[in-house]
């Protein structure tokens, strides 16, 4: 879109889900108290993907909600077909909202004839045309620079702390799985006067985790284990195992996209585990449903409406998390 005129009321905005996680968009646009745009997005018999978006979308500025959770691969391609289509049908722009960017785990080469896979996304989102990406709790944030179009890069945060702040609990520590996520751990620790602490974690396999020592005090503490992403689960349940060998009391976990594969439910299930808090950056499959109140789901739905707009109006992002 060309000049801030344009942009600056609601008017022309609209907003479109694939498959990925519709009842998200609902919310969001419940939020914005704007209508859910009308596409379909189907399968041709042979499992292509068949688009058509069924209202005018001429010079309106586009937001497609599409997180690339499992089926990872489906609902990317889902992603780069909508863009394509909204390009071709002249929108005036078009940001892909990602409130979970899949394959951002595959973003450096650790090993020889490997590929860069979060770059390949990067270039793919790119090349079918998207203006911006809009997204939350990257796995690392450098992964903005794989892109040469604006990035805005949310945190989950604040829906997080406010949570536990609530709880008001008592005599707790904030707990990074790993060295990578002390970053985010500290951002609690600091907000939430807390202490920090961290798990040695190394991984010797994409399901294999190996747990070292505890930086830091848990003995008779309650420990917020703080993530980005549960997968399979091997993380937080051994960071959660030795912070109980160590004397933790009650474990709580809160991280933000709850991918949770395989058999990651029925270890979390057995785990030294409170409670589990996610976010809706990503719908729970059947097997998470099956944690019942273990698992507890924060939307951040607002946080994404409120993105949305200040994007579509051109106002502060950064300005949202000022204060953290
Ligand atoms: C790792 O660096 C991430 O922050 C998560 O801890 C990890 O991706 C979780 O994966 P899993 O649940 O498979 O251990």
């Amino acid at each position: 879109m060309d000049g801030k005129s344009r942009i600056d009321t609601l008017n022309n905005i609209q907003i479109f889900a694939g498959n990925a996680n519709p009842t998200l968009a609902r919310k969001v646009c419940k939020y914005l108290s704007i209508p859910l745009g009308n596409v379909l997005v189907g399968r041709f018999p042979d499992g292509e993907i068949d688009v058509k978006v069924n209202e005018d979308v001429r010079g309106s500025d586009i937001f497609i909600i599409q997180p690339t959770c499992p089926p990872v691969n489906e609902n990317l391609a889902e992603l780069l077909i909508l863009i394509d289509c909204f390009k071709r049908a002249s929108s005036a722009r078009i940001t892909a909202v990602l409130p979970y960017y899949g394959y951002a785990r595959k973003d450096r080469k650790d090993e020889g004839r490997v590929p860069i896979t979060a770059k390949l996304v990067a270039n793919l989102v790119t090349e079918a045309g998207a203006d911006r990406l809009l997204t939350i709790d990257l796995h690392a944030a450098q992964i903005q620079g794989f892109f040469d179009i604006p990035v805005d890069h949310l945190l989950a945060f604040r829906v997080l702390a406010d949570y536990y702040r609530e709880k008001k609990l008592e005599d707790f520590v904030v707990v990074s799985p790993d060295v990578g996520g002390i970053k985010i751990a500290r951002l609690y620790s600091k907000n939430m006067h807390i202490r920090l602490a961290v798990v040695d974690k190394r991984r010797v396999g994409p399901e294999e985790i190996e747990v070292g020592f505890v930086i830091g005090d848990v003995k008779d503490r309650n420990a917020i284990i703080i993530d980005d992403i549960i997968a399979t689960g091997g993380s937080i349940c051994q960071a959660a195992r030795i912070l109980k060998e160590k004397g933790a009391k009650d474990i709580y976990v809160g991280a933000t996209h709850p991918v949770l594969c395989g058999s990651a439910a029925e270890k979390l299930m057995d785990a030294p585990i409170k409670e589990i808090a996610v976010t809706d950056t990503i719908p729970l499959n059947e097997h998470a449903r099956s944690l019942g109140t273990k698992i507890k789901v924060l939307s951040i739905a607002s946080l994404l409406g409120e993105a949305i707009k200040r994007i579509h109006t051109n106002k502060s992002i950064s300005s949202m998390f000022s204060e953290s």
